[in-house]
């Protein structure tokens, strides 16, 4: 399906992308050589959330699934020590996304030569994945432009599934990411005269061990929610009380039932543990990333898509992440399916993230056949 001038091709564009990374909303270089490439195969595209890029094959009102790739890099320092390191200091491609962005040209140039599929595809180049919310600045400015989107799809490289197996399951896959900030108000004073004082160190001690407590108490144990308080400011001279305690940390859930749940409870605690001693406790939650929701009928899709690929198992059975992944808007849109690709081999042990991951090329054929299956499952093909 992926002839060898057009593997080569990709492997090329790939590393291209690799030497020169961009962070979000600066990606445009690459959202330049995306548009070269997208004119090179004859697809027509808009630019949208300023790097970001939709093309597709036809635009009509019969049945489209939308394929997303993400852009940008990380502020991290490589030390990969490959050939096609990164040449911009304290940047590089860390998770993939060159290699996400590969695949997808690849898929574009095979689905542009297609005219026997039974509907439209739309690609999604988004920028901004790494914490720019991306993905919603496409759905607001570009991603639909108005017309039918029926499924969306995307893939993501996961180096700690061996190379040969694609992750796929239905459900809550990627957690969502909401920021917690605490502030505790209490009276200070003089570190030897407590009694004089409201301690808002110690209210907000017995707050962190409560919370923790509620965790799990009070949330059903198959409900995956992680509660980490990671940041702590009360005074500093270690002989004075301080009028405020200020608390910061992360809330992880893999449903958007618990999403919504949550919160709530967290605020009770505070409220009911300042109460007891006189403090007065404030939560605020800054949303981040939802959570990215696999629909069932759209993941077996997904899988039969996987399965079709000589030398390609799929397991069903992985763990969620407690990681977070801004295709969930996506998923918060349409029926939707994010994938682990498995690219983990010898020589490619590192995961994302770390500064000696590389993407692994020999993922890239798999990749553009897959998405290839997925618009031929998805869509059928007119006989
Ligand atoms: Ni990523």
């Amino acid at each position: 399906m992926v002839d060898d001038p057009l593997l080569k091709r990709l492997v090329a564009v790939r590393r291209d992308l690799h030497q020169h990374p961009e962070l979000r909303f600066e990606e445009r270089r690459t959202s330049k050589i995306v548009r070269a490439f997208l004119d090179d195969v004859g697809l027509p595209y808009v630019e949208s959330a300023g790097t970001g890029v939709v093309a597709w094959t036809r635009d009509d009102d019969r049945p489209t699934v939308l394929l997303r790739a993400d852009l940008d890099a990380l502020p991290i320092k490589e030390i990969s020590g490959v050939p096609w390191s990164s040449t911009i200091d304290g940047k590089m491609h860390a998770c993939g996304h060159d290699g996400h962005t590969a695949i997808l040209l690849g898929a574009a140039a095979v689905l542009a030569r297609r005219k026997d599929l039974a509907g439209n595809v739309r690609f999604v180049f988004q920028p901004a994945e790494e914490g720019g919310h991306g993905a919603l600045r496409m759905i607001e400015d570009g991603a639909w432009r108005g017309t039918r989107v029926d499924r969306a799809f995307a893939l993501h490289n996961w180096p700690e599934i061996p190379f040969g197996t694609w992750g796929i399951r239905s459900g809550g896959v990627m957690a969502a990411n909401d920021v917690l900030h605490v502030t505790i108000e209490g009276r200070g004073g003089h570190a030897a005269d407590p009694h004089l004082t409201i301690d808002p160190v110690h209210v907000a001690a017995q707050f962190l061990v409560a919370v923790h407590g509620m965790k799990s108490r009070a949330i059903d144990a198959h409900e995956p929610v992680v509660i980490s308080f990671c940041t702590m400011k009360a005074a500093d001279a270690t002989n004075v009380i301080p009028d405020v305690v200020k608390l910061g940390g992360t809330l992880r859930t893999l449903s958007r039932a618990a999403r919504d749940d949550v919160p709530g409870r967290i605020r009770r605690v505070l409220d009911g543990i300042c109460a007891a001693y006189g403090a007065t406790g404030h939560l605020t939650v800054e949303r981040g990333y939802p959570v990215t929701v696999n629909d069932a009928e759209t993941a077996a899709i997904a899988a039969r898509a996987a399965i079709a690929l000589p030398g390609w198992t799929v397991d069903d059975t992985l763990t969620p992440s407690m990681g977070s992944e801004d295709f969930a808007y996506f998923t918060e849109q349409v029926p939707s399916a994010y994938v682990w690709m498995g690219t983990g081999d010898a020589d490619h042990p590192h995961v994302c993230h770390q500064a000696r991951y590389d993407f692994n090329d020999r993922a890239l054929g798999a990749g553009v056949s897959w998405f290839v299956n997925v618009a031929e499952q998805a869509l059928g093909t007119i006989a």
